[in-house]
Formats: C-alpha cells, structure tokens, sequence
C-alpha cells in the first residue's frame, strides 16, 4: 500500500485511490436541530438574495417534522441508531442547519472529538457554543481550531464513505488554509476541492458520495483539477443536471450508508427525477422529502442533520 499522509493534498499532489486509507466505521446517528427560530433576515449565499422574512414558519416547522419521522421510521428498522434533537436558540435563525457548526470524528484509539466550526458570518458564530454543549454531554472531547482561518464543519468536509478519508471544499465559506490544522487533528488525509459558483457555496451542495466507488455531483460546482480528482476517486461519477442541482438541491439529499444497498436509505428533495433513479440505484429505500421553506436560505436535507457517533 501507498503512505498516504495526513495532511490536506491539492489535487495534482494525489497519488493514492481510497483503498490505500484506512477503513472506518461509519457515524449512526441523526441529529437534529428545532426550527422554531429559523428565519431568513440577511443575505449569506445566493440562495437568501430576495428572500429576507419570506419564511413560512408553519410550513417550514411541518417540512421539520416530516423529515424527523422519516428518520425515526428508519430508526424503527434499525437503518440508523438514533434521532436526537436539540433547541434552536431564539435569535439564531440558521442554527437549524446543523451540518455546520462542528465536524465529529473517531480516532484511531476510539475517541470521539468535534471540531468546532469557525463560521464566516459572525451571527452564525454565535451557534457555537450551544452546538459544543451537545457534544460534551455525548462523551467528545471538543477541539477548537487554533489557527483563524474560516471551517464550516460538515457543510464543506465530507468523508468517503467506509474510508480515513474527507474532501474539503474551500472558496466561500472555508478557507482553504483551514485544511492543514484540520488534517493533522483528524489524522487523514484531506483532498481539497475548490468550488467556484456561487449556487454551490457549500461542499454539501454539489458532492454526494453514494457509496465507496460513486458520486453524485453537480459538475458546475468545480474547478477542472477538482473535476479530475474527483473523477479519479470515485468510478463512477453521475453529474446531475443543473436544475436538480440548483432549484432541486439533489447533491444536498442524506444518503446513509448501510453495509449493502438494502441497509443503505436516502432522504431527497422531492423533484429531482434524475437524481431519485440514481439514488434508487444505491439505497433500497429513497425518502422523497418537501424542504422548500429551507432551500429558500441555501440548505436541504443534508444540511439540516448532523451524523454523530
Ligand atoms: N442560510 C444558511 C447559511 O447560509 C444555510 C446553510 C446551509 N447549510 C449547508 N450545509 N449547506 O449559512
């Protein structure tokens, strides 16, 4: 086997495939945020441009609710472990994304840590802390990032799926300088991808591995040395079209990893014909799910859960 090293890795520095990392045990449980405190009161992403106190509260909070049955359906077949839930913060009004404000990881020695995000907009800053209350009340040992580069936690870092392996998205909100400090706390490697439109301003937006071979992205989304890197870790690489992509969020669905195709599940906007046959391929079970209140503010599924050891 090639030394892969724990570091972050430009794409042309590349020179291993996935089955040179380790394996790794894939996070079994769900985490939730409420969203009795979402609005939509300034402009973080394209997304928000038009949108300031569109939201339909009521509505949203059923699209919430929908999507947290859905989760302990599966939950009741044991295709996740949990569905655990903590309180939106009056005034934090994206707090309900919870895919961004820490990245939890298991170490080598069995250890769970979460690395806490340093959100580019300060409102969101302010999230923080009550994400990290979750996290010391589950037994992590809680790791801030010493260096002030910018990290949005899940939103841009995702691991191939089974493997001691992440791709971080850098160029909106991440700082690709992030990826250093990150790579030597989490001891792997992180091959960096840099996004360049603004409609996938987030890694989550536009990358969504199925399995340890596919990937479902949105090609737009990257430069062509992230194109080609991608295209090199994974075998098959199924581009959406960029409706499903952009209106549909169909890259932000939450595909859960089960040992084969009928443990395996998936949630995804409804509307993404294209995106369901290949999620369908994959996962025995693909939930069709209505988060339009939230991609109003540039998120869906993926984005409104957090997986946690
Ligand atoms: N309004 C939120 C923001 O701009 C949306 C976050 C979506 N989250 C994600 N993981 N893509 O911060």
């Amino acid at each position: 086997m090639t030394p892969v090293f724990a570091k972050a890795y430009n794409p042309s520095e590349v020179h291993f495939m996935s089955d040179d990392c380790e394996n790794r045990n894939e996070p079994r449980k769900v985490l939730m945020c409420t969203p009795e405190h979402f609005s939509i009161i300034d402009v973080k992403n394209i997304y928000m441009q038009g949108q300031k106190g569109n939201v339909n509260v009521d509505r949203a909070n059923v699209q919430w609710d929908a999507i947290r049955n859905s989760y302990l359906a599966l939950k009741n077949q044991k295709i996740i472990d949990d569905v655990l839930v903590i309180d939106g913060i009056e005034g934090m009004e994206d707090m309900v994304f919870i895919a961004n404000q820490s990245f939890p990881w298991v170490m080598w020695n069995g250890e769970k840590i979460a690395i806490m995000s340093r959100m580019r907009h300060e409102n969101r800053q302010n999230e923080i802390p009550y994400v990290e209350d979750f996290y010391k009340d589950h037994g992590y040992k809680i790791v801030e990032l010493q260096s002030k580069y910018h990290f949005e936690g899940m939103g841009d870092m995702i691991a191939h799926p089974g493997k001691r392996l992440l791709y971080g998205g850098y160029g909106f909100r991440t700082d690709r300088a992030a990826y250093d400090e990150i790579a030597r706390i989490v001891d792997a490697p992180i091959i960096t991808l840099e996004l360049i439109s603004e409609h996938h301003y987030h890694l989550d937006t536009c990358f969504l591995p199925l399995n340890h071979s596919e990937v479902l992205i949105a090609p737009d989304a990257f430069t062509p040395e992230s194109l080609n890197i991608i295209r090199r870790m994974f075998e098959g690489v199924y581009e959406i079209p960029e409706e499903e992509a952009i209106e549909g969020f169909a890259c932000n669905a939450h595909m859960i990893y089960g040992q084969n195709k009928n443990s395996s599940a998936a949630l995804v906007q409804r509307g993404n014909p294209v995106s369901l046959n290949i999620l369908q391929q994959s996962a025995a079970q693909v939930l069709e799910i209505d988060t339009t209140e939230f991609i109003k503010s540039g998120g869906s599924v993926f984005c409104l859960k957090m997986m946690v050891y």
